[in-house]
């Protein structure tokens, strides 16, 4: 028995109608009712939200949104704010995806900024760190999760932290196929445990969840899960079908 409930999410991506993110999450309703074990949130597009809000209102999923906006409201074009995700009774907020960070600029200090906001409105971040191929075969796979996680939590108080999840995400293995081994992963979630015992205590380093996110199916779940320092998954293509990441969860349990 682990001293960390696993969380397992599924990030939805950019990808499904309303229409098929009804029938996703009415068929993991159906598969998932019963686990209890397990912490399970699923992240759609923010168009999907509203609807997939009500289908679990009676069930032990939970919602989360890919991304949010900093500022509390305003002259933002095209963005949304925390309020408009709490109107959805979202909990949790994606942040600093590795996506996110390559594609539309976002930097450890811009995700710093939406972690604090996303607190302010009470909405647990889940902040995305990795390393790309390239940093690790030059071996600074610790030199990056240390400015990653050191900059994207910065300015987040001990109860904040508390309330906060950490995704390890190495960007090689992001829609690859090519998960890291259990070794790679526990190293890398082991070290950013030392971070956070560092930055706040021992007590916060045991408590907090670490994901591990990155080509994660129901093929290598199990040995992924059963490491001492993951406490979840993050999981991309494999959540966008019933069977697939049903499966995960129960291969997990
Ligand atoms: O956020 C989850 C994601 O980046 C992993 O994607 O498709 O490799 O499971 P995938």
């Amino acid at each position: 028995e682990k001293e960390r409930k696993l969380i397992i999410a599924g990030n939805w991506k950019m990808n499904k109608t309303v229409a098929e993110a009804v029938d996703l999450v009415k068929g993991l309703k159906l598969e998932l009712s019963g686990v209890k074990e397990v912490d399970l949130v699923v992240c759609p597009p923010f168009t999907a939200l509203c609807e997939v809000s009500k289908l679990l209102l009676d069930s032990n999923i939970r919602l989360g949104a890919q991304n949010m906006n900093e500022n509390p409201a305003g002259a933002y074009t095209g963005e949304i704010a925390a309020f408009m995700l709490k109107e959805f009774s979202v909990r949790y907020v994606i942040l600093g995806h590795s996506e996110r960070r390559t594609y539309f600029g976002e930097t450890d200090e811009w995700v710093a900024r939406k972690a604090r906001a996303a607190h302010a409105a009470a909405l647990k971040p889940i902040i995305c760190v990795g390393e790309t191929l390239e940093e690790r075969e030059q071996g600074r796979t610790r030199a990056v999760l240390e400015r990653q996680v050191r900059g994207s939590l910065a300015g987040l108080t001990r109860d904040q932290m508390l309330e906060t999840i950490i995704a390890y995400e190495p960007v090689w293995a992001i829609g690859t196929g090519r998960n890291a081994t259990p070794e790679q992963a526990q190293e890398a979630h082991a070290f950013i445990r030392s971070l956070l015992a560092g930055m706040y205590d021992e007590t916060v380093a045991r408590r907090v969840r670490i994901q591990y996110g990155g080509s994660v199916k129901p093929s290598n779940a199990r040995d992924l899960m059963c490491l001492p320092d993951v406490d979840g998954a993050l999981v991309g293509g494999a959540s966008l079908e019933v069977r697939s990441f049903a499966d995960i969860v129960k291969n997990s349990i």
